[in-house]
């Protein structure tokens, strides 16, 4: 399930964001997960199964709209679907909203769009 970041999940968070490419970095992950923290329209959410095995990161640029920036899975528990399920998780938590891929996360997301994951319950 889908559980909100808390500070206490600092290091895992970190963990999974670095297997994003664009955060290989130490000072832009340390920067980034600061940016979750402290800015109110960058939400982070962690998938935890028996342990937090996920993670997605999502910032909201206006009010009709959210944007899905970081999307990681650890690479023991990759090809069971979890990447999807956390995006499905998502949409079911912000129904209303018109979800946007960025640079980074717009190849995965593709193909959750492709297999109806993000239209689904959409007019
Ligand atoms: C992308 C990621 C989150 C997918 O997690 P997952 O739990 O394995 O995803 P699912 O099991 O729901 O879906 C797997 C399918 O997604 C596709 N996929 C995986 N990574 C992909 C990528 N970077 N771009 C496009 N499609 C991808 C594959 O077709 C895969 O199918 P397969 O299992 O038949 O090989 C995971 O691979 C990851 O953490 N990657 C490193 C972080 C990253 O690069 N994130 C940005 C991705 S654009």
């Amino acid at each position: 399930m889908l559980i909100r970041y808390k500070k206490t999940f600092e290091k895992i968070a970190m963990g999974l964001l670095s297997f994003m490419p664009s955060e290989k970095d130490l000072k832009k992950l340390q920067q980034t997960i600061k940016q979750y923290e402290a800015v109110d329209n960058w939400q982070l959410f962690l998938w935890k199964q028996e342990d937090i095995i996920g993670l997605i990161g999502v910032s909201f640029p206006n009010d009709t709209s959210m944007e899905i920036q970081h999307i990681s899975v650890n690479p023991s528990h990759r090809h069971q679907g979890i990447g999807k399920n956390m995006v499905k998780a998502l949409k079911e938590l912000y129904p209303e909203k018109t979800f946007q891929a960025t640079e980074d996360t717009a190849e995965f997301l593709g193909k959750c769009d492709f297999e109806g994951i993000l239209t689904q319950g959409r007019e």
